[in-house]
């Protein structure tokens, strides 16, 4: 299976050998891709036209780009109440959905409202993507009460619906089908699917989220955890982010699934006659699609308007409100800033751009609240009628973000813990100013960018208010270097690369 070289050749070559790599598999075979939340959304114009948008976050984007080489089948559940009129009037049909950048089919599953409202709102959010962002305060939460084992009937439901749809799209295409299982909401998937499935289909899943250990698992009832990871031990590979997110996978086996046999030289598991291939793939960025937003139109328009909220210096944020993201820390690590180093007072401003997300869980609603309480203190702390410490912009817009990462000085991505988190990763491509990156262990993308960022524990608020004057001070030869760096680990490894490796290792999987 394949390691990623330690100097990859030129962005061009790299493209090129992924577009030779499609072509081959998938002369004969089928691509399925399957995840919760898909590509596109539908939504009623005033017109009463129906037009989809393309969804938001970084697993969409990042996925989407495999059409740029491949015409691939997405299967996905419908999010919107037009979705699921779609759903309704196309059932069992694919809808096609092409623009410049993309290609796709998209199959919808159709689960009834309240299953689904369970195992999205219950299940997936917060009960496991807690427990893989290590949020859950154990004193008190999770319990599992006759509400949460009937929301946990409703997570097998859907995955059972999604492993039907996916077998019968497998068999209406005549050809050979490879695969591809997208995060947590699908741990039950590949259980369900490997038995409808012909023995000439290739199945994988990645996990775009963090991998706890066994002693973290054990948060969750047995018949639970061994149910989810007997589950993706029927996959042919599983994929994560990080080395350490696959060895706690190996290590949750090993302790917690009886029959399972864990190889961890090979990193593989063996179990019930099946052998699973665990392997590390970091996600990167779309350059291709970044670049040419970065020149859009619409950018320039939402950077003019932003221009006018900087500060002297700015740090920018770029974030979904999600407790995981440690947005209040954030403003501790700037209100000690200001304390220890006053002459950034009436300078310095933080421009925070906030993505509302899942805001049916009640700790989702909390913790906006929170979030705006903190920075309206700081406000009233040290504000005047000239000047206000922290600016928030909430609300979704790809290329206001977009505008902001080109403005900042100072980038702070700070999450507790994150699978990779994409902005660490978008904003040295985009910005334009030599900004810094001060970015928190706990992100996926502290592994690769430690040298070039300055590196804090999202916990040590006194530690991230010293890098944030650090960054805010440091002489314009540091911050082009560590810039210069930054952008060209971007550009040795790409969302393409990403897709490639997988690709690669699922072709070695196919019989001669
Ligand atoms: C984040 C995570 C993804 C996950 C997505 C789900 O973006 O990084 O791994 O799939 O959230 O978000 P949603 O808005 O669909 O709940």
């Amino acid at each position: 299976m394949s390691e990623s070289p330690v100097n990859p050749p030129s962005l061009r070559s790299r493209r090129a050998r992924l577009r030779r790599l499609v072509r081959q598999l998938f002369a004969e075979r089928s691509l399925i891709i399957a995840s919760n939340r898909g590509p596109v959304t539908f939504e009623r114009a005033r017109s009463g036209r129906v037009r989809a948008t393309r969804a938001p976050g970084g697993m969409v984007s990042a996925v989407s780009a495999i059409s740029r080489y491949a015409n691939p089948i997405w299967i996905c559940s419908p999010m919107t109440s037009v979705d699921r009129e779609m759903a309704e009037e196309h059932a069992g049909e694919l809808i096609p959905y092409s623009t410049r950048d993309y290609d796709f089919r998209i199959r919808f599953v159709l689960t009834d409202e309240e299953s689904y409202r369970q195992y999205y709102l219950t299940v997936s959010n917060p009960l496991l993507w807690f427990l893989q962002h290590y949020m859950w305060d154990l004193v008190r939460v999770p319990t599992f009460d006759a509400d949460e084992w009937s929301a946990w009937q409703s997570y097998q439901q859907v995955n059972q619906a999604f492993a039907d749809t996916i077998a019968a799209q497998a068999a209406n295409g005549g050809k050979p089908t490879i695969i591809i299982l997208q995060d947590y909401h699908l741990y039950l998937c590949p259980g369900a699917l490997a038995p409808l499935l012909p023995d000439d289909s290739l199945l994988s899943q990645f996990i775009h989220i963090p991998f706890p250990g066994p002693d973290y698992w054990m948060v969750l009832p047995p018949a639970i955890r061994e149910q989810i990871l007997a589950s993706l031990c029927c996959n042919h590979v599983l994929g994560f982010h990080t080395k350490r997110y696959a060895l706690s996978f190996l290590r949750s086996c090993e302790s917690l699934l009886p029959g399972a046999r864990v190889d961890y030289s090979e990193m593989v598991v063996q179990r019930a006659g099946k052998t699973l291939f665990v392997r590390t793939y970091p996600i990167s960025v779309d350059l291709r699609s970044l670049r040419r937003l970065a020149k859009a139109r619409k950018t320039s328009q939402e950077r003019q308007h932003l221009l006018r909220r900087l500060g002297e210096q700015t740090i920018v944020r770029v974030d979904r409100i999600d407790p995981s993201k440690n947005i209040v820390r954030g403003f501790k690590a700037l209100d000690l800033l200001f304390n220890r180093h006053p002459e950034h007072l009436g300078r310095v401003r933080m421009l925070g751009l906030l993505v509302p997300s899942r805001l049916g869980i009640e700790e989702y609603r909390k913790y906006l609240d929170e979030v705006i309480v903190t920075a309206q203190r700081l406000n009233l702390k040290y504000g005047d009628r000239e000047w206000e410490p922290v600016k928030l912009i909430v609300g979704e817009d790809r290329a206001r973000a977009i505008a902001a990462m080109q403005l900042y000085d100072v980038l702070l991505v700070n999450p507790i813990i994150d699978g990779m988190n994409l902005v660490a990763k978008e904003g040295p491509v985009v910005n334009e100013r030599d900004g810094v990156l001060v970015i928190s262990e706990g992100a996926g993308a502290s592994a690769e960018l430690s040298e070039a960022a300055l590196v804090v524990s999202p916990y040590d608020v006194v530690q991230t208010a010293e890098a944030l004057h650090r960054a805010l001070t440091m002489s314009p030869e540091e911050r082009a270097e560590r810039a210069t760096k930054l952008r060209s680990s971007m550009e040795q490894r790409t969302v393409g690369d990403w897709l490639y490796d997988q690709l690669v290792d699922l072709s070695q999987l196919l019989p001669d």
